[in-house]
């Protein structure tokens, strides 16, 4: 049986791989699949988009276990900017760096305890059309003053952790997959995946 993963965002894709290595099911993404695929990301919250981009695919792959996956960054002190825009934060033509830049310097001059941040990762499991469960996954630390590391993507070079005292962009990918926002969602999910979805998935293709 295949895992469909509702994104064409191959730095997702490679980090969810590896975060669901040794399950027993195919793991393809829309990049993979339909490189046309558009889904309008319009939600106010993670939640709204995960199950947007789970039921919009599932309605198409009926027979495949469908994985929308929401996620982006959440600081404190900007009302919880930028949140569901975490993508397109800078504007139009935003990209990672625009969109680092555009944090910075509206942090800039704040101390340590103003700079207070989190990653969220919103997941919803769909089949058939329908919402299986949903799973949701955090990440705590800092925004950096400057871009440091060249590792990870978006946010990851201005996402300090105090523990490690290093950006995420710092840190190898297998660390990152160990204690981010996407791994603590996705290992939930795995975990329901091997307990009790395949035997329901079983049942559902024998209908
Ligand atoms: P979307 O979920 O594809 O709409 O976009 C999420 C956006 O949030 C990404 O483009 C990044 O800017 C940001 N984001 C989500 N997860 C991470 C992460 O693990 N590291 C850094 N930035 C992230």
């Amino acid at each position: 049986m295949r895992l469909i993963i509702a994104t064409k965002n191959k730095n997702k894709v490679k980090e969810i791989r590896q975060i669901l290595k040794g399950l027993n099911l195919r793991i393809v993404s829309l990049y993979d699949l339909d490189r046309k695929f558009r889904i309008v990301e319009n939600g106010r919250t993670f939640k709204d988009n995960a199950v947007k981009k789970a039921l919009v695919v599932s309605k198409v792959y009926k027979n495949d276990l469908v994985m929308g996956e929401d996620s982006g960054l959440v600081v404190e002190c900007l009302g919880g900017e930028p949140g569901v825009y975490s993508k397109r934060y800078a504007g139009r033509n935003a990209n990672d760096y625009k969109n680092n830049l555009k944090v910075l310097k509206k942090l800039e001059g704040l101390s340590k305890n103003k700079r207070r941040a989190y990653f969220f990762c919103f997941l919803a499991l769909s089949l058939g059309g329908k919402i299986e469960e949903i799973f949701e996954g955090r990440m705590d630390g800092l925004i950096h003053c400057e871009i440091c590391g060249d590792n990870g993507f978006g946010y990851d070079p201005i996402f300090y952790l105090p523990s490690y005292k290093k950006t995420v962009a710092q840190l190898h990918l297998s660390l990152k997959n160990r204690i981010s926002h996407r791994s603590k969602a996705f290992r939930k999910l795995k975990k329901f995946l091997e307990q009790k979805c395949l035997e329901k998935c079983e049942g559902f293709r024998e209908r």
